[in-house]
């Protein structure tokens, strides 16, 4: 065996004992992800589609938005996967393997996976299901589907976004789940995001598959942001309530918010439309130039919280009152109600919200929180009275208490922790990685998965709302080369007993100068 294959072997029976699915596992399970813990929550994070297309997608723009992501707040609320789109990231060689563009990614795709790593977020990259992408600028995985997931999975990718063109001949029901192989058996845990803008109707069948799927067309042409576009994919979507759940959501595609052309109201109201719809907040906008109220938008943790919640309902419009849209039916994890009053009229709406709209008991005495003005009002009996300027909103969360916590929103200051070591001597050496709650709740232990490699030992230990995973490794008898491990630790959100997505981090240990020779494990 070359130097390579043993390392490549490594990690692949290290990530296949952690993680526990590969080859040999039920791929029809009930969903996918029962199998891998994502996405229990939609997921939040960055990708360069709507404002930039392929231009300039390059190492530089990802690294600042990454940047910008961090300095922003959003990190801190929540935002965690960000990546090249369609950005010419690869090409095929001629032994049909996936090489990076190094022009446009100087550290390549790993390097650049690594960076997003070390700040604490999660790597997401694209791909398409057919022959290319959609401009022909990049391989598709079409034929290649398993070669492409395992290079996928060495670049560590946590997140892959599978685009439709260029699909002649093919069908989402039999291209996709193919993927879905290809991804467990290349052994790395991901976030399958399909992309057929609604053909082959992924939310009848693609549960068992990926973990969210778009309902429908591109919200807009690259820089173009368009309200009555959005308009369209809120409509298409709002209709697929039903198939929305934890693990798997609808996607309406990624957000416009902060986009130009849009007024301050508009781009709360459509983050409010995106949290009420469960929908995966993938931000769209230039974050680098992003204004206060932009900021101000995208951070909301009252607005987040709902999109957030554990019990992961997509709400639905439940009556219209002239142009004024009622949406409901989203119950919350403490036993509150979120509710929008949505006016995409021309004049001002008034609107009486009854509790039996808000999904309670006509006599309940109710408080009512604003997400947006934060303020609470109550005890009250009787409808709740709301004017809504035309285009706005009224983002609502009603409650018996008039307590309103926020569901966990997990961040971490790492997913990636790298021991160098000399293995001269039975050293053992440790690295920490914090994970921090945002949300209200002190969280019980994070429990770490059993089947750790012999080298690492991982212990967790609490202060507040802040875990520190200890990570040891124990050098003695290890020879000379490469190591590497995913750590899996779960978790449950106490006010509900819900299961919170895993959390899944990399572990490197180089040990160099060792006695034995080169690593044979
Ligand atoms: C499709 C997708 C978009 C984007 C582009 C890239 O149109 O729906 O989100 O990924 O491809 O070409």
């Amino acid at each position: 065996m070359t130097k390579l294959a043993r390392i490549v072997t490594a990690v692949s029976l290290g990530l296949l004992l952690l993680v526990g699915f590969g080859r040999g596992e039920d791929p029809a399970a009930k969903l996918r992800s029962d199998q891998d813990g994502l996405a229990l929550t939609p997921p939040m994070g960055w990708y360069p589609w709507n404002e930039f297309g392929q231009e300039p997608q390059n190492e530089k723009l990802i690294k600042e938005t990454v940047d910008a992501l961090v300095r922003s707040g959003m990190k801190e609320a929540g935002y965690t996967y960000i990546g090249p789109d369609e950005g010419i990231c690869f090409s095929r060689d001629a032994s049909g393997k996936l090489t990076p563009n190094l022009a446009r990614y100087p550290s390549g795709l790993r390097g650049l996976g690594d960076y997003v790593h070390q700040q604490g977020l999660k790597y997401a990259l694209y791909t398409d299901a057919g022959t290319h992408t959609c401009s022909k600028a990049m391989p598709g995985t079409k034929g290649h589907e398993f070669e492409d997931m395992k290079a996928f999975a060495e670049w560590r990718a946590d997140y892959v976004k599978v685009d439709w063109c260029n699909t002649a001949g093919q069908t989402p029901q039999t291209a996709y789940p193919k993927l879905r192989d290809a991804q467990l058996a290349a052994g790395r845990p991901i976030v399958f995001s399909l992309c057929s803008w609604g053909q082959g109707q992924p939310w009848k069948w693609a549960a068992s598959v990926g973990h969210l799927w778009r309902t429908t067309a591109d919200i807009c042409a690259p820089g173009k942001a368009s309200w009555t576009a959005a308009m369209k994919n809120v409509e298409a979507n709002e209709k697929l309530s039903a198939s929305a759940g934890p693990g798997h959501w609808n996607d309406p595609d990624m957000m416009i918010t902060g986009m130009s052309g849009l007024s301050e109201v508009q781009n709360r109201s459509l983050f409010s439309l995106w949290c009420m719809m469960a929908s995966p907040l993938m931000a769209g906008n230039d974050l680098r130039s992003m204004t206060e109220s932009t900021i101000r938008i995208l951070t909301n943790r009252e607005a987040i919280g709902i999109d957030q919640d554990p019990l992961g309902t997509q709400a639905r419009i439940v009556r219209k009152d002239g142009a004024a849209e009622i949406w409901a039916g989203k119950r919350l994890f403490d036993g509150s109600q979120a509710v929008l009053v949505f006016n995409p009229g021309e004049a001002p709406a008034q609107v009486q919200v009854t509790p039996g709209d808000a999904g309670f008991e006509e006599s309940a005495s109710l408080y009512v929180r604003d997400m947006w003005t934060h303020q609470t009002s109550g005890p009250r009996a009787g409808s709740i009275r709301v004017t809504v300027a035309p285009k706005d909103v009224a983002l609502l969360r009603i409650s018996k208490t008039s307590s309103f916590p926020l569901p966990p929103i997990i961040v971490a200051d790492s997913y990636r922790v790298v021991f160098h070591a000399s293995g001269h001597s039975a050293q053992k050496l440790t690295k920490a990685i914090a994970v921090k709650n945002n949300g209200s709740s002190e969280l019980p232990l994070w429990t770490v998965s059993p089947g750790l490699p012999s080298w690492l030992s991982v212990t967790v230990t609490p202060s507040g709302k802040t875990q520190t995973f200890s990570n040891q490794v124990s050098v003695a008898g290890l020879r000379r080369g490469h190591y590497h491990a995913v750590v899996k630790a779960d978790n449950r959100e106490p006010l509900s007993g819900l299961p919170m997505s895993a959390l899944y981090y990399d572990v490197d240990l180089d040990v160099s100068g060792a006695a034995g020779g080169p690593a044979n494990n």
